[in-house]
């Protein structure tokens, strides 16, 4: 029998928000849990907490009432977390600090027995570092969970540089049988899944800081253009500054300042100022009895005083459907105001390098949806033919947002901040392809992988956006990762590994 089968005992250190969903699916799972942290009243609470939540999953018919009585009856408070133990397992969920967390498993190296495998929960800290604690640190793994347990369905396994090559192998079969889904990362800042919610957060701020678009309309272009239940300002709230600020300082140091992690001044100030989110009733957006309150989007304007030309013949139909007056030559007439949609470039930069006329040409972004068009003004855009574009889109029953005009809009930079930042993660082999989009998707709920997500958009088109801005701002926060380079110039998926010097050795 293998070791994840085998294991029937498992001690959970710290009772926490974390500690006590891990003991509740443990339990579930049918493993006998010694539950123990410092502050005894914890364990009670609970102890308490779960069987309310095994009596809720009863209710609603997920469990039997002879399951959860059961399940209630594994759960064991022990007398303090060096109490002695025969636990195959322990999961260490203390408070994160260094110290704590290797003093701990210095202490329980004393008392556990020579086989019992330990995990640590921690969601910053290195693996390896709290591991030189032990006098055998192959026995030390990190089992990172996410909040709240019970629903996030991922686990991410994590090596530590001396652990024995079975203990995570061991781990991930063991998170299978908790009913979890395990994806494999490495000790690195972050390490899988923080690691690539960095390129939705950083490059929203980045977006916000040039005055490209306000927070309430980067949000809503998330949600309705790029399809995410939570836009990242909204996201920001609800995690708070106290807990988003240091993760976004703490995975850039320790990428040494690399750029495309750059954090950003505004969520430090904001920070300072106590501005934290739904905990303090003040974020991004202000919060009346736990309620947002987004301000009203702007009206449009009805009338559209133009014929519109496009050089999109699909928007040109929509905007004729819709009963706008549309110009279909090759060129615009005088009159016309003129919508270009590219990949990548600035609507000024794209109209100009048409030969079109920049003072009557926005921008529309080809990614915008049927629910809503993001609509581009440059500075030198004439104000009125601007007004005819944004009731022209309005005209069509979709919400338009208006944005400034910035080398790829505001949904393709955030995209492709997204695919960039896993496509580095694949390329230096901190997990697989799979296993990023499997993270991605469950942890963060993108509508898909962000691998997946930028070969359904097109490696290539992610790569112009790159290049574009990259070209434009010189901020080599925008370079291209390789991994993206190399699929779109060989024509490969970016959920594809390709071949390795590796491969040739086997
Ligand atoms: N909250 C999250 O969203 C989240 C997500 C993933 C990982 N984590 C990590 O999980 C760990 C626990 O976080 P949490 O949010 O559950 O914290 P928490 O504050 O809710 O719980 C921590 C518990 O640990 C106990 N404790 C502190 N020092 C102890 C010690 N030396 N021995 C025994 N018990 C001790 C405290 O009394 C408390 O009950 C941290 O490492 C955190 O980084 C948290």
């Amino acid at each position: 029998m293998q070791w994840a089968e085998r294991v029937n005992v498992v001690r959970v250190i710290g009772t926490g928000v974390m500690g006590r969903g891990i003991a509740q699916i443990a339990a579930a799972a049918g493993l006998t849990v010694e539950l123990a942290d410092a502050r005894p009243e914890a364990v009670a609470e609970a102890v308490d907490h779960i069987g309310r939540m095994f009596d809720k999953l009863a209710g609603k018919g997920r469990m039997t009432t002879e399951e959860a009585a059961a399940a209630r009856d594994r759960l064991r408070p022990v007398d303090g977390p060096l109490a002695p133990t025969e636990a195959d397992l322990v999961v260490e969920a203390v408070r994160e600090d260094l110290d704590t967390k290797r003093e701990l498993f210095a202490e329980l190296e004393e008392v556990c027995p020579t086989s019992t495998v330990f995990a640590t929960n921690t969601s910053s800290l290195q693996v390896t570092s709290i591991a030189t604690a032990l006098a055998d640190p192959s026995r030390l793994a990190g089992l990172h969970f996410f909040n709240p347990v019970p629903l996030m369905r991922l686990v991410e396994v994590i090596p530590g540089a001396r652990t024995a090559a079975w203990v995570p192998d061991a781990l991930v079969a063991l998170v299978r049988r908790l009913g979890h889904t395990p994806v494999r990362a490495t000790d690195t800042p972050g390490f899988l899944v923080n690691h690539a919610g960095r390129g939705l957060v950083t490059e929203a701020l980045q977006v916000l800081a040039e005055d490209v678009a306000g927070t309430a309309d980067i949000d809503r272009v998330c949600r309705d253009v790029l399809g995410l239940r939570m836009g990242p300002f909204e996201l920001m709230d609800l995690t708070g500054l106290d807990v988003t600020h240091p993760a976004m300082e703490s995975i850039w140091r320790g990428y040494y300042g690399d750029p495309r992690l750059r954090p950003s001044p505004i969520t430090r100030t904001r920070l300072e100022a106590g501005l934290l989110g739904r905990k303090t009733g003040e974020g991004f957006y202000t919060y009346a009895d736990g309620a947002e309150q987004e301000d009203p989007e702007p009206q449009a304007p009805e009338s559209v005083a133009h014929p519109v030309w496009s050089d999109d013949a699909e928007l040109l139909a929509e905007l004729a459907g819709a009963g706008v007056q549309v110009e279909r030559g090759p060129e615009p007439s005088a009159d016309a105001v003129v919508l270009v949609t590219p990949y990548g470039h600035s609507a000024a930069s794209a109209a100009r390098s048409a030969g079109l006329p920049v003072a009557r040409a926005c921008g529309v972004d080809p990614l915008s949806t049927a629910t809503r068009a993001v609509l581009a003004v440059h500075p030198a855009c004439d104000v009125a033919f601007a007004r005819s574009a944004w009731a022209a889109l309005a005209a069509t029953g979709r919400k338009v947002t208006v944005v400034r005009d910035s080398p790829g809009s505001v949904a393709q930079r955030i995209l492709a901040a997204i695919v960039n930042t896993s496509c580095f993660i694949a390329e230096q082999h901190l997990a697989s392809p799979a296993d990023i989009d499997t993270a991605v998707r469950i942890a963060l709920g993108y509508p898909r992988g962000p691998l997946e997500w930028g070969q359904h958009v097109g490696p290539r088109r992610v790569l112009t956006i790159l290049r574009a801005l990259h070209s434009a701002t010189g901020d080599p926060r925008y370079r291209p990762s390789r991994w993206l380079v190399e699929r779109a110039e060989l024509g490969l998926e970016l959920t594809e590994t390709g071949t390795s010097p590796r491969d040739l050795y086997a």
